[in-house]
């Protein structure tokens, strides 16, 4: 029969963390632990300080960047330029960034595990992004959705939401990223990110690492209360520090199909916040009870929701410390960033020896 190994001789063990996710964790520092460490894969990823994040953003995105940061070198920034396409008014931009960096922590992201950082801070993000665009057409970028989106809503686009992609592609090869968290509707963007390594590889010679998406096939996309994609922009987001009330009046809100027994929108939101069989149980004891259904899920979203908020108010209470950590990122990302854009000039000819 096969032996089962203790934690000791494993050198790790799966334990379920905050957020009821199973995480890895190596309890002695032996030398197992250190050859993972070295192994570890770099993954970078940014999410815009647009507004405050939802449920949508947590399980399709920050939820993984908490849960791999024991097994990657993680690089997670606030993508404060990629905001300022839409977002212009400095106050908002200031409080939303500083928010966002305390949403990070609250989630229970480990400034000791996790390289945090504002975008802008790194100039090199926007200075890769102009030898990008160099290499890029402009029907090429006229294929992206995004872009497609935002010019069926509105002719007089600004040229950064054109853009988007190429600064985003440099926020990723800059840092030789191999995974990229990120919801379904960033896939494309990613893709644009692989093509553009490989346009400069094959240009200037092997210079970046392809990175490969991770998005997670039963969040990849999160709807809202009106059954679309839950998103900032579409005012049909539950936000993730959502009070009691709100989450209340927003549950309650959702629309649903009269037609069928089972509110299909409702279940799945349902079944982020507990596991499969329970779900099942509870929507075939109370089919067809739709108000019962939402009652139910809001206990749920609550018990889930309630320990975040805590977690948040420890760090807004100290917004200098939450600074210093963003200062500390930045100075660790700048270093890296760094080394890499004497690499591509170097490359490109115009470093001159
Ligand atoms: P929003 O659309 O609300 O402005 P962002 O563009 O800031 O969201 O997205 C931040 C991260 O969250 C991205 O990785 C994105 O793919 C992910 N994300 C956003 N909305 C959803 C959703 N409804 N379901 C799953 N992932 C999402
Ligand atoms: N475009 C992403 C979003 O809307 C944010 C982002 C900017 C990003 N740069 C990135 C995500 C680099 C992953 C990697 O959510």
């Amino acid at each position: 029969m096969k032996k089962r190994l203790s934690t000791l001789e494993r050198g790790y063990y799966w334990k379920y963390n905050l957020h009821k996710t199973k995480v890895l964790l190596f309890p002695n520092m032996g030398n197992f632990a250190i050859i993972m460490s070295m192994n570890k894969k770099r993954l970078v990823s940014g999410i815009k300080p647009s507004g405050r994040p939802h449920i949508g953003n947590y399980f399709g995105a920050m939820r993984q960047f908490v849960n791999l940061q024991e097994i990657h070198d993680s690089f997670i920034f606030i993508a404060d330029y990629h905001a300022l396409t839409t977002l212009q008014n400095r106050s908002e931009m200031s409080e939303n960034i500083i928010e966002m960096a305390i949403d990070y922590l609250a989630t229970g992201l480990d400034p000791e595990k996790v390289t945090l950082y504002q975008q802008s801070t790194i100039s090199y993000h926007t200075e890769l992004a102009w030898i990008f665009n160099c290499l890029t057409t402009m029907p090429y970028l006229m294929r992206a959705h995004a872009f497609k989106d935002s010019e069926a809503k509105n002719k007089e686009i600004n040229v950064g939401v054109f853009d988007y992609p190429i600064l985003m592609a440099a926020d990723i090869l800059l840092y030789d990223a191999v995974v990229v968290p990120v919801g379904q509707d960033q896939k494309q963007h990613i893709e644009i990110a692989r093509d553009t390594a490989e346009k400069f590889n094959n240009t200037f010679g092997e210079t970046f690492v392809l990175p490969e998406p991770l998005i997670l096939e039963n969040v990849k996309t999160v709807t809202g209360t009106d059954g679309q994609k839950m998103s900032k922009s579409y005012g049909n987001h539950i936000p993730l520090f959502a009070t009691d009330d709100e989450i209340k009046k927003l549950v309650m809100s959702i629309v649903t199909d009269s037609g069928s027994s089972v509110p299909e929108n409702v279940k799945a939101l349902h079944l982020l916040f507990k596991n499969k069989k329970e779900v099942e149980k509870i929507y075939s004891d109370k089919e067809g009870k739709y108000k019962e259904l939402k009652e139910a899920l809001i206990e749920d979203m609550i018990a889930f929701i309630a320990p975040l908020r805590e977690n948040r108010l420890k760090f807004e209470k100290d917004k200098g410390e939450v600074v210093n950590i963003l200062k500390k990122g930045s100075e660790k990302a700048n270093e890296i960033a760094q080394r890499k854009m004497k690499e591509v000039k170097e490359k490109i000819g115009v470093l001159l020896s």
